[in-house]
């Protein structure tokens, strides 16, 4: 419940602030700000909804409490820049997310399965809310990143 309210708040903060936040992100190169687009983030959301799944599955509990912080960092990002966004539509990734924390800590993968379903369902929500009903999410079938190992090594 904790991690909910906080990343409640986190959202909500950063979608009624965007211009502050925007610019704090700028500090990299003062001539040349890079803004990523909202495709491009959400390019690598997809991305991390992928590895997040294959880390999930496999289960490599310790990858997916990586991959499931870059992927809200990468909504956040989205929120924080795009404030066109309904914010709503963000706030309602907070549950599946928190359900997700919480699978990953018990290391319960059935639980880890139907949050991670439910997280899919709330993209797709926002997709359909914005105009991009066409972009329509789905629990992925087959890894496309051969170059990485997801199960868990002998360390
Ligand atoms: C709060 C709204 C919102 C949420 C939540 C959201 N998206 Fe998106 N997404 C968008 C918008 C808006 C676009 C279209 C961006 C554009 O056309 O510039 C988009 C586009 C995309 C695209 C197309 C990018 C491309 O270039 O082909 C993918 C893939 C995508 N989202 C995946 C996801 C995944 C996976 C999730 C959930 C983990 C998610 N999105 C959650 C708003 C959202």
């Amino acid at each position: 419940m904790r991690l909910l309210g906080y990343m409640t708040a986190l959202f909500m903060v950063c979608a009624s602030t965007p211009l502050a936040i925007a610019q704090s992100g700028m500090n990299a190169a003062i001539d040349d700000p890079y803004v990523p687009r909202l495709a491009d983030i959400m390019s690598i959301v997809q991305l991390r909804h992928m590895k997040l799944w294959f880390a999930g599955s496999s289960p490599n509990w310790e990858l997916a409490a990586y991959e499931l912080r870059r992927l809200k960092a990468s909504l956040v990002d989205a929120a924080s820049l795009y404030p066109g966004i309904p914010a709503t539509s963000v706030t309602t990734m907070a549950a599946p997310v928190q359900s997700i924390a919480e699978a990953i800590e018990a290391k319960d993968s059935q639980k880890f399965a139907t949050a991670f379903g439910d997280l899919t369902v709330a993209c797709n929500a926002c997709h359909q809310s914005i105009g991009r009903s066409f972009i329509v999410m789905r629990v992925p079938t087959a890894s496309p990143f051969s170059d990485q190992v997801f199960p868990p090594q002998p360390k």
